[in-house]
């Protein structure tokens, strides 16, 4: 028994999709819950004004009634209120009556760092927009609407998650003006979030294959965001430096660590200790100062695409890393206890805590 996740949607689309498969039957979900979250993803200094404009809020088209799981697939959508006007540019179907709105133009200048240049070699697009609606981060959304019924999951079992953000634009505090600084000078900035996972189990994850590994789903789903370019677990590349003595957490009787720089993760196996990960965000690459690029119609040398960008978005990853590390964590729980029903789930929770306390 395993959780599955797949998504659909583009940027400017009508809507973004999820389906959820593998939950356990009784899970009671919370919808002011999970639009919270969307709203945390909202949120940050340096979002583009797009954000005012969506207010994200979750639909269930099935798989739940009265609030409360079936244990059969859960499909979540959020709507993109912004398609309004795109419906024309990004009608699914070939539009009819004359071009109106946005997107009725070919994009054909690709920026460099984003999807689209390798988007449309790849996929032999003509029109940037045929990969940039797709790569953008707006699908996140449907992530963090997965990740806010993965967390309810998890409280179930006693852990929280929970991403915050350690520096924005290399400032460690008050990265506003950082900001503010990239803003006038028409730039971006990166940075780095933590998230912190707490009563988590010992036993999550395996070391029996790498696909199990705990530590490398976790890193995988890490870098599977946008932008994301860097991944630490634990006191992670510091520990490169340090000689064994003082890299590795020693036992105590109660086998209680006296430190964490494990992170929480041995041998791709939770240890019972909080988890850490971290993850580094590259600056973003649409610029209001463009970067050079290469006008793909005519060959010749030209300015990157500028459309409305944010120019910085580090307050919302550390949202969408949370919600990822709370997926994972999750699903290796769901593949340690089993259960169709919630109540079963919990049993076996019970019952294997019970075990590993008598050790
Ligand atoms: C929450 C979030 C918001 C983002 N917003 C923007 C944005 O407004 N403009 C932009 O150019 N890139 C933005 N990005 C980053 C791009 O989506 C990303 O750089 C691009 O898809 C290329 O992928 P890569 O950076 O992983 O190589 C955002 C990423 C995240 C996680």
């Amino acid at each position: 028994m395993s959780l599955g996740l797949s998504t659909a949607g583009e940027s400017h689309g009508p809507a973004l999709v999820a389906i959820l498969s593998g939950l356990p039957a009784g899970l009671v979900l919370d919808r002011a819950a999970i639009d919270a979250d969307l709203h945390r993803r909202q949120q940050g200094y340096g979002r583009s004004p797009r954000q005012q404009l969506e207010q994200d809020q979750v639909e269930v088209l099935a798989g739940l009634r009265h609030g409360r799981t079936l244990g059969t697939p859960l499909a979540l959508l959020v709507r993109n209120r912004d398609h309004k006007n795109w419906e024309w540019g990004m009608n699914p179907w070939p539009p009819e009556g004359e071009p109106s709105g946005k997107g009725t133009k070919p994009v054909t200048l690709p920026r460099p760092g984003h999807a689209d240049l390798a988007g449309v070699l790849k996929y032999g697009h003509e029109d940037v927009r045929d990969a940039l609606e797709r790569a953008s981060a707006r699908h996140t959304a449907v992530y963090v609407a997965a990740g806010a019924v993965a967390k309810a999951l998890l409280r179930e079992l006693g852990i929280g998650v929970a991403g915050s953000v350690l520096e924005i634009g290399g400032e460690r505090e008050s990265w506003e003006a950082a900001i503010d600084a990239a803003r006038t000078d028409r730039d971006t900035v990166g940075g780095v979030v933590e998230v912190r996972a707490t009563g988590v189990f010992p036993g999550l994850g395996s070391y029996a294959s790498r696909e199990e590994r705990l530590d490398a789903r976790l890193a995988g789903a890490l870098m599977g965001i946008q932008a994301v370019k860097g991944i630490e677990i634990g006191d992670g590349f510091a520990l490169a430096r340090e000689r064994g003595s003082a890299a590795h957490d020693e036992i105590e009787p109660g086998l209680r660590r006296r430190s964490n720089r494990a992170g929480g993760l041995e041998a791709g196996v939770s240890n019972g200790e909080e988890i850490v990960v971290r993850a580094a965000m590259k600056p973003l690459p649409t610029l209001m100062k463009p970067l050079d690029s290469v006008d793909l119609a005519t060959g010749e040398p030209a300015q990157a695409l500028v459309e409305r960008s944010d120019v910085a978005a580090v307050e919302a990853l550390a949202v969408v890393a949370e919600a990822a590390v709370a997926w994972e964590l999750a699903r290796a729980a769901r593949e340690k206890l089993g259960g169709d029903a919630l109540a079963d789930m919990k049993a076996a929770h019970a019952a294997y805590l019970e075990r590993i306390r008598t050790r």
